[in-house]
């Protein structure tokens, strides 16, 4: 029986599918590449159209909704998520991988009421794999259920990570030092594909125990979090406690003992918080 949220839900899945094609045939063309806080912090014309697209037509069929969207936060200032029903959009998650035409990209739609998540919708769509998840009803791939890997060791497990686009060197050492250190326990390997949004997906599939990582915003991640938490996973912030939402960082893992021997080994950065005006040239 449809709950709460369904209709909103359906909606999400055929603008993810919509905006996937647009993906897919902006591929055959010229994308238009432009550069924002920095030369390595990229956005195409098709991330500025496709998010454009979400929230006009979301507009029309949830005129009360608000929105958080990657391309229409104004650089420098703050995201606020109020209690009323929004829709946090990151219309393409992995735009460098989209501008050299790696295939893992992504359109991530999260939903919160009061503050909570309620659903989640990432759509990849070079593989054309729609991960969708509702609060309390189990998370699914192509309408196939998802289960988090059950495994406790993390000398037997793989970790997802990505270096981010912060350049400053003594951030890039941290993060160099927290993949060493996990590399060493000995993990059987470190992966990052690119989206953030996707590697959430990953640990909800089972094949990545966890994913991490410090820098990200609410777009990349709200989506990810109802899907692997549907999917049995945990998530929390880098140096333990609750994910927020807000902070800019998260560990994503398939159970709490894989989640704290990862978050043991993490050289936690101060990231400026997604609520707080930033200057956009950090
Ligand atoms: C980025 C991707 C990437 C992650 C970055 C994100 P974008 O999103 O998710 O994997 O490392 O932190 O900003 O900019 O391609 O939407
Ligand atoms: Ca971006
Ligand atoms: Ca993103
Ligand atoms: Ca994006």
């Amino acid at each position: 029986m449809p709950g709460l949220w369904q209709d909103a839900m359906d909606h999400a899945v055929t603008l993810a599918r919509k905006a996937g094609e647009i993906v897919r045939d902006a591929l055959q063309n010229d994308l238009k590449i432009m550069c924002k806080s920095s030369s390595v912090d990229l956005v195409t014309k098709t991330d500025q159209n496709v998010e454009q697209l979400i929230i006009t037509s979301v507009k029309e069929k949830f005129p009360e909704h608000s929105f958080i969207g990657e391309e229409s936060v104004a650089a420098g200032e703050p995201c606020v998520l109020t209690d009323n029903p929004t829709w946090i959009i990151d219309p393409v998650d992995g735009t460098t991988n989209f501008v050299h035409g790696y295939p893992f990209v992504a359109i991530s739609i999260g939903f919160a009421v009061n503050k909570t998540l309620e659903f989640g919708v990432v759509y990849s769509c070079i593989e054309d794999k729609m991960y969708t998840a509702r609060k309390g009803k189990g998370a699914f791939c192509n309408g196939q259920p998802l289960h988090v890997s059950d495994q406790k060791e993390i000398n037997q497990s793989i970790i997802a990570t990505e270096f981010g686009s912060n350049r400053d060197p003594e951030v890039v050492a941290k993060i160099f030092s927290s993949m060493r250190k996990i590399l060493c326990l000995p993990v059987h390997g470190i992966r990052g594909v690119g989206s953030a949004a996707i590697n959430m997906c990953l640990v909800a599939s089972g094949c990545v125990e966890a994913y991490y990582e410090i820098g990200i915003h609410c777009w990349d991640m709200a989506a990810g979090a109802v899907i692997v938490s549907e999917a049995g996973g945990v998530l929390k912030d880098v140096e333990g406690g609750p994910l927020d939402l807000m902070s800019r960082r998260v560990v994503a893992a398939n159970n709490e003992i894989i989640a704290e021997r990862v978050i043991k080994e993490i050289e936690a950065f101060p990231a400026v918080r997604d609520d707080v005006p930033v200057n956009p040239t950090k």
